[in-house]
């Protein structure tokens, strides 16, 4: 390993967690140096010792460093900060997928241009390892498809929800241990998750950083009453990002889903991310672990720089070849199950009712379940369908709502695992 001089910028809970790695006294690290630490302001939290301290954080690119770890989060003032690294000759690693996601394809290149390197395996499942493994170990392969469960905050709060847990409690929960996004809605909503598999399908499939528009719903509307329906048919509600290799494009979607107890994503409770790939070679492999927090993305954010200290001439990451982008495909062409979840004026008619509607789009039943009326007199109707075209489906469910006897809808797609 070579002597390698780091500057941290940023000092929030991702940035003191790595701080406190890197002075733990692991031998591993004895060839290290941490120069300085771009802080605007002090962290009540930790104690930066001895360690230099640098008010303005674009002067660290400045000092006599050789990586940059940028751990400021956001998305244009990072970008700017990384720019800036990148053109003064630093090596950056980075967490942040929200930068890499937005301006990955301009950062790679300016990377190139200045013989340096942008590594970012944390900004991806944090510590557990994907974005080398994709883009090195897995150099050998075909890769068709790459799923998983990429958000640890919802994974958290959807296997505590499924334990009879309150939506808000848990989500406050998850705040408190350091899971969630400074701005938290970018984990319920599916946003991060959707940054997550963009990047992850850049490297498998070349698609772009930023990937074409494509389908993001996040956990919002999930309720402890839809897995207690999912669990009447041994189902479980997760929330899933999946990139996955058809002979016209790219699908790639990030929205909750329906999957057997049985599967091994179902299995992965807590912040625990999951990653499913598809390859011609060695077939299919997981990878779990935990997705989130400060030990975790500390563990990330180390393996980029022991990569970077190892010999200079070995290339530690190959990077995704943008001139050769596929198309993404319309998330309405595409094909699902279904759940739909409906509350219905309890009278007469009303079943005849949206089984005309679903014949006339095709839909066909697999199963139905009618509850027992609820305390404000409406009854819960539970329909599981057999495969039906996303855009059908939602023409259905359009029809549907424009009939007064129906007064709430809901679909939750069913994924094959
Ligand atoms: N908020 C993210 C998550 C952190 O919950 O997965 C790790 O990227």
């Amino acid at each position: 390993m070579t002597k390698l001089k780091i500057g941290i910028c940023g000092w929030g809970n991702v940035a003191t967690g790595l701080y406190e790695q890197l002075i733990c006294g692991n031998e591993l690290y004895s060839e290290w140096e941490l120069v300085c630490i771009g802080a605007r302001r002090d962290n009540p939290r930790c104690n930066p010792g001895n360690t230099k301290i640098v008010r303005d954080i674009f002067a660290v690119p400045d000092e006599d460093i050789d990586v940059l770890v940028e751990l400021i989060g956001g998305v244009e003032t990072a970008r700017e900060l990384i720019l800036k690294a990148l053109n003064a000759g630093k090596h950056v690693v980075t967490a942040n997928k929200a930068v890499i996601y937005e301006h990955g394809e301009e950062l790679i290149e300016v990377a190139i241009t200045n013989n340096v390197k942008i590594l970012f395996e944390s900004a991806v499942c944090a510590g557990t390892p994907v974005v080398k493994m994709l883009s090195n170990d897995l150099g050998a392969n075909k890769i068709s498809k790459v799923a998983g469960m990429l958000n640890g905050t919802t994974n958290f709060i959807l296997s505590n929800m499924e334990e009879g847990a309150n939506y808000e409690n848990v989500l406050q929960e998850a705040q408190e241990k350091g899971y969630a996004e400074p701005d938290p809605s970018l984990d319920v909503n599916g946003t991060d998750a959707a940054h997550k598999i963009g990047i992850l399908a850049s490297l498998a499939f070349n698609s772009g950083l930023p990937a074409s528009k494509f389908h993001i719903e996040g956990i919002e509307d999930i309720t402890s009453q839809d897995f207690k329906y999912a669990h009447e048919f041994n189902l479980t509600v997760k929330h899933l990002a999946v990139a996955q290799l058809q002979d016209h494009g790219i699908e790639l979607r990030s929205h909750p889903v329906m999957l057997s107890k049985e599967s091994s994503l179902a299995g992965l409770k807590g912040v625990r991310n999951g990653i499913q790939i598809n390859t011609d070679l060695l077939g299919e492999f997981q990878v779990a672990g935990s997705g989130a927090g400060r030990e975790s993305t500390a563990s990330g954010l180390i393996s980029d720089l022991i990569a970077l200290s190892k010999n200079q001439d070995i290339d530690p990451m190959r990077y995704p070849d943008f001139s050769k982008k596929p198309s993404i495909i319309d998330f309405n062409e595409l094909s699902f199950k279904y759940y739909v979840y409906l509350e219905v004026k309890d009278e007469s008619g009303v079943l005849a009712l949206i089984s005309k509607i679903f014949a006339e789009h095709k839909i066909s039943f697999d199963k139905v379940i009618q509850k027992d009326q609820l305390d404000n007199g409406n009854v819960p109707m539970v329909i599981f369908t057999d495969p039906v075209i996303e855009s059908e489906m939602q023409i259905a469910l359009k029809d549907l709502k424009s009939n007064s006897v129906i007064h709430n809808s809901k679909i939750i797609r069913i994924e094959d695992s």
